[in-house]
């Protein structure tokens, strides 16, 4: 296979794939998919995307497009997954996955039995500084890994019908990803407390009595916790997707204010040590290299801020710098992982893995705290 035909659906956030799709140098045509006309004919026309579908159900029943990626609204995302898979389209999804235990345990079923792709498209693990703290991390800088954490607080007030009082955790992908990507393994078990008031008008959509929530995870196979706080509502903090990394002879810690630089500690060797009280430390800011050499040349230039289609030059939407330089990786992982018949490196296990950390830890938050196992998807 030298090329594929995709569909994408949704055009909120979808839109800011539009022309990444249309410059892969694997992607044969797109089509784009939205039920609101207004936008549908908005985007078609600004990037004149000739091929334009109001409903899922007519890309699924286009015999030539072979992989469809979900950027709608959460609770579409089981049952378009579902659909997708079910006729034989490869298929990513935004996250989350799910909101629920058995469906996650039934797109990984699906997935399995359809034999194709399913990518969950978390832009926290291909932004810049996961690729750095990656790098960190395999060459050895940092260490034995002792600790992680992760955090994710946004205010979601006045955001569509569906974020009104959404347990914290339900959308954890972003706090808690790069925390089980960086150790390559899943929580195994949970611990998570509710903190703080919500006023009841929003408790009533999800009977979650949360803003905000704080878990700490035992992962798998290690001997490494992590810590992951999240908030929605009612919380005064600017907006912030970070991650921090703590090894054994260096940290990585994200900025506190965005458009800060993240700070990288290192610590002398404990063989340098003769008899002082603790070694010295040195805080450096980093300047984060921007990978997008690792991308074709055609949509290595929506790694970063504004980005204009050649065809479209008075064009004033911004995109691709937001999360870290990541909507083109995911969709080269994506592109690629089909293109070479292997699965996505967020296959449907791994996407499942996040995910239920998240789930496990709002049903903990519930039971004020208790112990929570989260189950295992690969053993299918
Ligand atoms: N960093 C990230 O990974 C990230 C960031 C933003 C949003 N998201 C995810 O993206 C999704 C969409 O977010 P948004 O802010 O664009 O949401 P939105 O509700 O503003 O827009 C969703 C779009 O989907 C369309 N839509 C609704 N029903 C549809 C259907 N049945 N078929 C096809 N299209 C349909 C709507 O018309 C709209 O254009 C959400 O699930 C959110 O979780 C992820």
């Amino acid at each position: 296979m030298r090329s594929i035909h995709v569909a994408l659906v949704g055009l909120g956030f979808g839109a800011e794939f539009i022309p990444i799709y249309l410059h892969h140098p694997g992607v044969a045509s797109l089509t784009i998919c939205d039920p609101d006309d207004r936008v549908l004919q908005e985007w078609g026309n600004r990037y004149q995307v000739e091929r334009r579908a109001r409903s899922l159900a007519e890309v699924l029943a286009a015999s030539d497009i072979d992989a469809v990626h979900l950027v709608t609204p959460i609770s579409l995302h089981v049952p378009q997954t579902l659909a997708a898979l079910a006729v034989g389209k490869h298929c990513a999804c935004t996250v989350p996955m799910a909101t629920r235990i058995a469906d996650l345990q039934a797109i990984v079923a699906a997935q399995r039995e359809s034999g194709k792709n399913y990518m969950m498209m978390e832009t926290q693990v291909y932004g810049r500084e996961f690729l750095f703290a990656q790098q960190l991390v395999e060459s050895g800088a940092i260490g034995k890994l002792q600790f992680l954490r992760g955090c994710h607080y946004q205010d979601d007030e006045g955001w569509p019908w569906y974020w009104k009082g959404l347990p914290p955790f339900w959308y954890g992908t972003h706090a808690i990803a790069p925390l089980l990507a960086l150790a390559q393994t899943r929580a195994e078990k949970v611990h998570c407390f509710g903190t703080g008031t919500m006023r009841a008008e929003l408790v009533q959509q999800y009977g979650n009595p949360y803003p905000m929530e704080t878990a700490i995870f035992r992962l798998a196979g290690t001997d490494i916790a992590a810590e992951a706080t999240r908030s929605l509502f009612h919380v005064g903090r600017d907006y912030q997707e970070g991650f921090y990394v703590y090894g054994e002879r260096a940290v990585y810690e994200w900025p506190q204010v965005a458009g800060e630089e993240p700070v990288l500690f290192r610590i002398a060797p404990l063989e340098g040590l003769k008899g002082e009280r603790g070694r010295p430390v040195t805080a450096e800011r980093v300047r984060v290299p921007d990978y997008a050499d690792r991308l074709p040349a055609e949509i290595r230039r929506f790694t970063t801020a504004s980005v204009y289609d050649e065809t479209n030059p008075h064009l004033s939407f911004l995109q691709g710098g937001g999360h870290g330089g990541s909507h083109p990786h995911l969709v080269h992982e994506f592109v690629q992982s089909i293109l070479e018949g292997r699965p996505p490196r967020i296959d449907a296990v791994t996407a499942a893995d996040w995910c239920a950390a998240g789930i496990c830890a709002h049903e903990s938050a519930i039971r004020d705290g208790a112990l929570v196992m989260t189950p295992r998807f690969d053993e299918g």
